[in-house]
């Protein structure tokens, strides 16, 4: 169990920093809402589309979804008080928004979800396990936002990068850097067709909102990916997920609604 996440100080720390919510319609936005929405808008969301968020903590990326887009929103987190807060805040919400522990994915449904978004999470994942999961949790022609990939490659002069990354350390952060040429390879390996990838330079240009679309280098601190499942690959079985039984399943099952893949 990865208590860093799955705590009521984690869950504190998510009340006091993810609470505000981004606005649906760009005013009135917090840092970094403009390039939310800028990023949402590439995934052309439409009220039909079952589109989840992976890591939705206190809901304000699933707010936007459902007013600016118009879906109902799926959620899942592996923080429980902020999957409990969320039921109480959003009870129309509960059935699709559920507790994972550990982040496991292999409870969402197979070939379920026509739009996946990531927004401050990917790097807290174990990556490779993730996109294999929602590899198979996708629908085919799905689109994903994946956002904060952080480079393990990032330029020499990148001093803020440097010192952010000696600051995950010594906290103790679990914050991943991605060696970008294997994840690519992975994804086109699992079916997934980059469509953009925008890329941050130096970590400064992040929260200033600079960014570049489909620039050719491999030195950078950032990118955030627009993926399409374009083929479906034999890792998107089903039988990837219900190889083995999660103790946690039934509950899940029980608190989302959400079917288990089909055996
Ligand atoms: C920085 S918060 C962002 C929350 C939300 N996306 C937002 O922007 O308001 C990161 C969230 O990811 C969750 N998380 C951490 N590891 C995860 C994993 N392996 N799978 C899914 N979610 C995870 C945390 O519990 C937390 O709610």
């Amino acid at each position: 169990m990865n208590s860093y996440f799955d705590s009521q100080t984690y869950f504190s720390y998510l009340l006091e920093h993810c609470t505000e919510e981004f606005s649906a319609d760009g005013k009135g936005r917090l840092a970094g809402g403009r390039q939310l929405l800028f990023f949402l808008d590439q995934l052309d969301i439409r009220p039909e589309h079952a589109t989840l968020e992976v890591g939705c903590g206190t809901g304000r990326v699933l707010t936007v979804l459902a007013e600016r887009y118009g879906v109902e929103p799926h959620g899942v987190d592996p923080c429980r008080p902020a999957v409990d807060y969320l039921h109480r805040q959003h009870p129309d919400w509960a059935p699709r928004i559920a507790h994972v522990p550990d982040g496991v994915l292999t409870s969402l449904p197979g070939r379920f979800f026509d739009r996946i978004v990531f927004w401050g999470v990917f790097e807290l994942t174990d990556q490779v396990r993730t996109l294999v999961e929602i590899s198979r949790a996708a629908r085919p022609g799905a689109r994903i936002l994946v956002n904060g990939v952080r480079n393990a490659d990032f330029r020499d002069d990148d001093t803020a990068m440097a010192e952010a990354v000696a600051a995950y350390r010594d906290k103790r952060i679990p914050i991943m850097l991605t060696r970008i040429d294997r994840l690519e390879a992975l994804m086109a390996f699992l079916g997934f067709s980059i469509d953009r990838r925008f890329i941050f330079l130096r970590k400064e240009d992040v929260v200033e909102d600079r960014f570049e679309a489909d620039r050719d280098t491999t030195r950078f601190a950032e990118a955030t990916y627009i993926l399409s499942k374009s083929e479906t690959v034999p890792a998107d079985l089903d039988i990837a997920a219900t190889a083995y039984e999660s103790p946690h399943a039934s509950s899940l099952e029980a608190a989302t609604g959400l079917a288990k893949p089909e055996s």
